[in-house]
């Protein structure tokens, strides 16, 4: 068993977490990951409403007692805080944090009881997050599928690592595989959230068949880190803050144009709009990371961090350097 601080913080039996991804995780990808012995996550800045928050927390509750987290694109809780409040109400283990300072949420995150992920994208926000008493820190490479920023997963990994030994850590980017989640805890690390690699999972019902597929397909190399969508959108995204998409039709036509994409800007929100509703992968975002190559099948959650974990834990084990 791969025991470090995190599993023993949650009491977990593997030292991974699902990505909090708004949109595309919901109770059931959550509840599937907690019941096979990682962290359950799912996403709650999607504008879906109280009712579905309240229903995905229940309808994980009834599948597991284990420990499950929410988690929230921060910059989004002020302007609408009330899943924030439902998610202290109803007193879930875990809140995570994203993409700018967490310290004003921090301490009620905390007050209520609840253990505080905060993923961080650069040394700034670490230590934003560790001077607000964050419980664990995130760090999000530049790999990884969905809004990240522009460092790279390693670099950024040993930096916070080194300087904050108190705290645990936990990787995100690009671990599809066991030997990627072996080379993060051999940095240092505590364990790692995983994204790409569970949206080609049954259990991710929010995410289209059409962009699993494109999941799977991919070799790794079709990827973007692009503002493309983001300028198309209403999101305050913070500087340096961007999407890994799939590098579709539509990505390759305009990523970088950005004076372009403005003057059409109506005309390609609503194209985007209408291609999301038809599931349409070439002009709709699909958010994956580069860590896809790996990823050649829709399988269970439980399989795919099962295997990952056990070939880590294999390969730490018999390392002959
Ligand atoms: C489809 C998708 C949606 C995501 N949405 C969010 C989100 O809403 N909030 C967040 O903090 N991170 C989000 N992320 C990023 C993840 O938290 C995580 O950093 C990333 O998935 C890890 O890299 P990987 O995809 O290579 O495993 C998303 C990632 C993906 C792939």
């Amino acid at each position: 068993m791969l025991r470090t601080r995190f599993t023993d913080l949650l009491g977990l039996s593997l030292p991974v977490m699902n990505a909090p991804m708004s949109n595309h995780s919901g109770g059931r990808l959550a509840a599937a990951v907690s019941e096979a012995g990682g962290l359950g996550t799912f996403g709650a800045s999607n504008g879906l409403g109280a009712d579905w928050l309240r229903e995905q927390i229940a309808y994980v509750r009834g599948v597991t007692d284990r420990p499950f987290g929410v988690g929230f694109i921060t910059q989004l809780i002020e302007p609408d805080p009330e899943n924030f409040e439902i998610v202290l109400d109803n007193g879930v283990s875990v809140v995570i944090f994203s993409f700018t300072d967490p310290q004003p949420w921090l301490g009620r995150a905390r007050d209520a009881g609840a253990i505080t992920v905060c993923q961080v994208q650069s040394l700034e926000l670490a230590q934003m997050a560790a001077d607000g008493g964050a419980d664990v820190l995130m760090v999000q490479g530049n790999e990884a599928g969905g809004h990240t920023g522009g460092m790279n997963l390693l670099p950024l990994l040993v930096a916070v690592v080194e300087k904050y030994p108190q705290l645990p850590v936990l990787a995100a980017g690009g671990i599809t595989t066991g030997r990627a989640l072996a080379a993060v805890l051999a940095a240092g690390a505590d364990g790692a959230s995983l994204g790409t690699a569970l949206l080609a999972t049954p259990e991710a019902v929010e995410v289209p068949d059409a962009f699993k597929e494109r999941v799977v397909l991919s070799d790794g190399q079709d990827t973007a880190f692009t503002r493309l969508y983001d300028l198309l959108g209403d999101t305050p995204w913070p500087n340096g803050i961007a999407g890994r998409v799939y590098r579709n039709r539509l990505v390759r036509e305009w990523d970088g144009r950005d004076d372009a994409i403005a003057e059409r800007r109506e005309e390609l929100a609503s194209d985007v709009a209408a291609a999301r509703a038809r599931h349409d992968p070439e002009v709709a975002s699909v958010y994956m990371g580069q860590g896809a190559g790996a990823v050649n099948a829709i399988r269970p959650a439980a399989e795919v961090i099962d295997g990952i974990c056990c070939e880590a834990e294999n390969l730490l084990s018999n390392l002959k350097v």
